[in-house]
């Protein structure tokens, strides 16, 4: 393991949200493993981080809804790179729909993407967590989950997305809870809609403009990085400008 640099691993790094917080924290001073099913977009991605900020990027497919290549991916970052400073958790879906009507394999398919594939990467990378905690006496190591504004208060047509991402919320405070004390903690991060391709079914009745940037969400997740291993950040909730605190 370099003793210099820390190294990250970012689902869902390809694109969005994850792609900018890879971008961040490429330009800290982290290596990555980035994460995606498409290998082209995710070849084209590293390219760029690596030409934007000489950061050594490693891009591995892998689909969330296969825990075999979950745990494979985990391994390929501790192959590469001999530990794991943070884990970011961005890779998701999300599908509308009501309870009354949402197809159980629509919301099977949430379940096993927004919440089992977190809990089998957690689970899976932990004891590369806990090495380079160790070796961080002052930051520790981070997990920082993309959760959802819809996983605080719940919003009509969103509810199976808004249950799965409660579910990851409630599992980021209790792995804080669990594995804190020695250095690990986790940090969920809950917006309301970011200007991304998956909003762009929303922008027939929202203008895109009025929506977060993935700029403000890799802000956060950078500073979650920068913080002591004393502070603990279960969840930061963001809301878009308006009169609405609570709703996407
Ligand atoms: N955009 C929003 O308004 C918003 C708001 C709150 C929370 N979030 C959450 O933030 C996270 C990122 O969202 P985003 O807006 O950045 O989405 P996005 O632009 O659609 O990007 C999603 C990323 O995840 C990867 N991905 C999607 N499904 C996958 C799967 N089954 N297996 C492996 N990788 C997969 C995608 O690459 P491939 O397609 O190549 O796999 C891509 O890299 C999600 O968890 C989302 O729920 C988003």
């Amino acid at each position: 393991m370099s003793l210099t640099r820390r190294s990250a691993l970012v689902t869902g790094g390809s694109r969005g949200i994850g792609a900018e917080i890879a971008r961040r924290l490429a330009g800290e001073g982290f290596d990555l493993t980035i994460a995606a099913r498409d290998p082209e977009t995710l070849e084209q991605t590293a390219h760029r981080l690596r030409e934007q900020t000489g950061a050594t990027v490693n891009p591995v497919a892998a689909h969330m809804n296969d825990p075999d290549q979950v745990r494979a991916l985990v391994r390929a970052h501790e192959d590469r790179f001999g530990g794991m400073n943070a884990l970011v958790l961005s890779a998701g879906t999300g599908t509308a729909g009501t309870v009354a009507d949402m197809p159980a394999k629509t919301y099977e398919r949430m379940v096993d993407i927004n919440v089992r594939a977190p809990l089998t990467l957690m689970q899976a990378a932990l004891p590369q967590l806990r090495r380079s905690a160790a070796a961080d006496a002052e930051r520790g190591a981070k997990i920082i989950a993309l959760a959802s504004i819809t996983g605080v208060a719940g919003e009509a047509g969103l509810a199976a997305y808004g249950a799965t991402k409660a579910a990851l919320i409630s599992l980021c405070e209790t792995v804080s809870l669990e594995e804190s004390a020695h250095g690990v903690s986790a940090t969920a991060l809950s917006p309301g809609y970011v200007d991304t391709d998956m909003t762009a079914w929303k922008r027939d009745v929202l203008d895109r403009s009025t929506m977060l940037t993935t700029g403000d969400i890799a802000e956060l997740a950078l500073a979650v990085t920068r913080l002591s291993r004393n502070a603990v950040v279960p969840n930061i909730v963001v809301t878009r400008a308006g009169d609405q605190v609570w709703r996407a």
